[in-house]
């Protein structure tokens, strides 16, 4: 009799699981494939001459409870305004004041999406790529929204992610997946496919255009400030790429950033030399041995269907390179995950997250990166 009770209990705990668990993975459709060597960034993560590895130290929390996952941050230096994107479907204008507390958050107007990119427009109007209602919005100094563009090619936006504004006017943007909306977007990682494009949009002409296509969730994306290229970060494959929109290598592309420590979001340009990249986690070692075996993310999949997300993102935060994309700042710290902007304004450093109700600000001047031996 002793016997049977440990014999029961571990078929109960053990076989019916497995057996459980093997039928859910031949039942389940979802079929995730090898991501291409080529593609992949295979080196050694990409070394910062400055970090700051606490970054959390010194920070200060904006719009606490207002502002709700904001996930980009766009500035109007005219204005002084961060205009940003919350998960209720609200962008809201953040005035910028010398002292956080006096940093007023105003509802500014309801898409009611999900806005994520954000750039402000020629005329003061703010250019949104909201992601669940597929569309990229002109939202005008006045709050009223109009619908410029919807698709390209006969192929609906899924996941409208970034968005910038060249100087003569065109609109860049990206559509991470036109497979996967936004809160599953998990999935389009874990399946390996890239549904990713890249687009402009002429306000004149009022075409759409699909600049590169099969990509892998194209992310973040900025307008060079000599106006020759386009930066567009590819999350999964931790790189940035250069399209050039100018002169003799126009249509062409080019790594810009590859290697990097941590999985990129949205890029922007400070004005003063560097590029700020935001990034949900570092790599880890548990996605580096998923994106080599398809199994892995099968069996990820099923879990996240099923199971739920699990958290396994780290030292998130922002980095900074220079306009040949050399390595220059690393903030970052154990305990941020899921940072989607980072921006410099001032002294500050702003930082946008799909995950807190408020808005980070860091003084660099006063807590700093710093060399690192
Ligand atoms: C910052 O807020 C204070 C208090 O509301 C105000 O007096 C000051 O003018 C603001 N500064 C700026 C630059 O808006
Ligand atoms: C957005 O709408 C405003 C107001 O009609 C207009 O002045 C502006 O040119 C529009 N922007 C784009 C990019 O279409």
């Amino acid at each position: 009799m002793p016997n049977s009770i440990p014999l029961s209990s571990l078929f109960i705990s053990v076989l019916i699981p497995v057996i459980l668990a093997t039928l859910l993975y031949q039942l389940d459709s979802f079929d995730p494939v090898t991501y291409p060597t080529h593609v992949l960034s295979t080196e050694p993560p990409m070394v910062f001459p400055k970090r700051n590895s606490h970054m959390l130290h010194g920070s200060e929390k904006i719009g606490v409870d207002r502002l709700l996952s904001p996930e980009d941050v766009a500035y109007d230096p005219n204005l002084g305004v961060i205009y940003t994107g919350c998960v209720d479907g609200w962008l809201r204008k953040v005035k910028v004041n010398e002292s956080a507390a006096d940093m007023t958050v105003e509802d500014w107007v309801f898409t009611g999406g999900r806005p994520l990119g954000l750039a402000v427009g020629r005329h003061g109007e703010v250019i949104v790529a909201d992601a669940n209602k597929g569309l990229l919005l002109n939202v005008t100094s006045e709050g009223e929204i109009k619908v410029l563009t919807e698709e390209a090619e006969g192929l609906k936006f899924k996941l409208a992610d970034a968005v910038d504004v060249a100087e003569d006017g065109i609109i860049y943007f990206s559509d991470a997946s036109y497979k996967y909306k936004f809160d599953e977007f998990m999935f389009d990682f874990l399946e390996g496919r890239p549904y990713g494009r890249l687009f402009s949009y002429d306000p004149s002409s009022k075409q759409t255009k699909t600049l590169l296509s099969d990509l892998y969730f194209a992310n973040g994306v900025v307008v060079s400030p000599d106006q020759n290229s386009v930066i567009f970060c590819e999350t999964p494959l931790r790189k940035c790429k250069t399209y050039y929109i100018r002169g003799e290598r126009k249509g062409s592309v080019d790594i810009f950033v590859e290697n990097l420590p941590g999985f990129p979001d949205n890029i922007r340009y400070d004005g003063e030399g560097h590029y700020w990249i935001a990034f949900a986690s570092e790599k880890t070692y548990a996605w580096d041995l998923a994106q080599r075996y398809p199994i892995i993310r099968k069996i990820m999949g099923i879990i996240v269907k099923y199971v739920g997300t699990p958290h396994v993102e780290k030292n998130g935060g922002v980095l900074s390179v220079d306009l040949q994309g050399n390595p220059v700042e690393h903030y970052y710290d154990g305990d941020l995950t899921m940072v989607s902007s980072g921006m410099k304004i001032g002294d500050h450093l702003y930082c946008g997250s799909v995950k807190t109700p408020y808005m980070l600000r860091l003084n660099l001047k006063q807590y700093p990166a710093v060399q690192s031996s």
